[in-house]
């Protein structure tokens, strides 16, 4: 049975589903989920690391710095969240080493958080020098000071979405038409309104994995510091944001159940506003372009074209998408979450 049977009996049993509950199905279903079965990165979508290595390079430089920032401890965990093919680690090891001497390495211990064997698999080959331990949640990181870095992972997180119905709130649902056909609609319970949506918004997502990143946070002993780049606005909550792709096309949402990625925007300021709340540093957001900028995005790409003259279009149209506003340097955002008394992050 597909996926998209399976979901349909559920409703037909159960009734409409949440919006979240679709998302998590079709994403971590653990036999017929997108990223348990048949992650495409590169194909169906793609990202920073994989555009350019000038993402992870600098990534490498930042994470020598903040270590050094921490007081160089002589043990820390270096922890990626949703680490895909392993190209950011990749390309962070590779400048890590040069920057950082042997006393980070020696001191590093990776620890990547994936939940998709098939991802553990690639991340485990190209990573095998840095001998990388896996867990399924940061909850399980063990304790210790600790660095993570973590890009487009917090779009992956199940959203709830909630829509004004007249004057009440409803939480948006999965259900089925009389074809039996996967189709949006609305619950029928009324409901508060969501804690802190604006007077004039009539929809809005509300992202419950961004409460739990904070709870498994607050949780550790200090230092930690944890750096998350994502797409998402820093104003306003995203209101549907809901997307998927497949071979590189947006499709619908409904039509291609655990075979195509489903995406929404990260609520940065909702994210700020917890961390705050939470007793944690908070630097950023701040775009993607002007944090790669500030770590040194133009020298390295000077670098690399010097040593490359006969690729120098390509690496540096790799750079521009990056860094561009028009394409991800604005919408694109880093943010820092830091235990309590670290220096300011570089880059912020
Ligand atoms: C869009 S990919 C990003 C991959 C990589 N960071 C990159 O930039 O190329 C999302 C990654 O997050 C992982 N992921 C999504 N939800 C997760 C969860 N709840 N727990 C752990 N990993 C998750 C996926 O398996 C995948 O590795």
């Amino acid at each position: 049975m597909t996926l998209k049977e399976r979901l349909v009996r559920l409703i037909e049993t159960g009734g409409p589903i949440p919006v979240s509950t679709y998302m998590q199905l079709c994403l971590h279903d653990p036999a017929q989920g997108y990223y348990a079965s048949r992650p495409a990165i590169g194909r169906d979508f793609i990202t920073a690391p994989e555009i350019s290595q000038v993402f992870g390079e600098l990534i490498g430089l930042w994470l020598v710095h903040e270590w050094r920032a921490m007081g160089s401890p002589d043990s820390f965990r270096l922890v990626e969240i949703g680490p895909g093919r392993g190209a950011l680690m990749q390309d962070a090891l590779r400048l890590a080493m040069v920057a950082g001497s042997e006393d980070f390495a020696k001191a590093m211990q990776l620890t990547m958080v994936e939940m998709s064997p098939a991802l553990r698999e690639m991340q485990c080959a190209g990573l095998s020098s840095a001998a990388p331990e896996f867990v399924s949640t940061l909850a399980e990181v063990p304790s210790g000071p600790m660095l993570l870095v973590a890009n487009e992972y917090l779009d992956c997180l199940p959203a709830r979405q909630f829509r004004k119905d007249g004057t009440c709130w409803r939480e948006c649902v999965v259900g089925l038409n009389g074809e039996r056909e996967l189709v949006f609609g609305l619950a029928a319970n009324e409901q508060a309104a969501p804690e802190g949506v604006a007077a004039a918004s009539a929809a809005v997502e509300v992202q419950v994995g961004l409460d739990l990143i904070l709870a498994d946070l607050v949780m550790r002993d200090a230092p930690y510091r944890a750096l998350f780049i994502d797409y998402g606005p820093s104003d306003v909550a995203p209101g549907d944001s809901l997307r998927s792709f497949k071979d590189g096309k947006q499709v619908s949402p409904l039509a291609l159940p655990g075979e195509s990625d489903l995406t929404v925007d990260v609520d940065f300021g909702r994210l700020a506003r917890l961390a705050t709340k939470a007793s944690l540093d908070v630097a950023g957001p701040v775009p993607q372009g002007m944090f790669l900028m500030g770590l040194g995005a133009q020298a390295r790409l000077n670098q690399l074209v010097k040593a490359n003259p006969d690729e120098a279009d390509a690496i540096y149209e790799a750079v521009r998408r990056l860094i561009d506003p028009a394409e991800m340097g604005e919408r694109f955002k880093a943010i820092c979450l830091s235990s309590p008394g670290l220096p300011q992050p570089a880059g912020f």
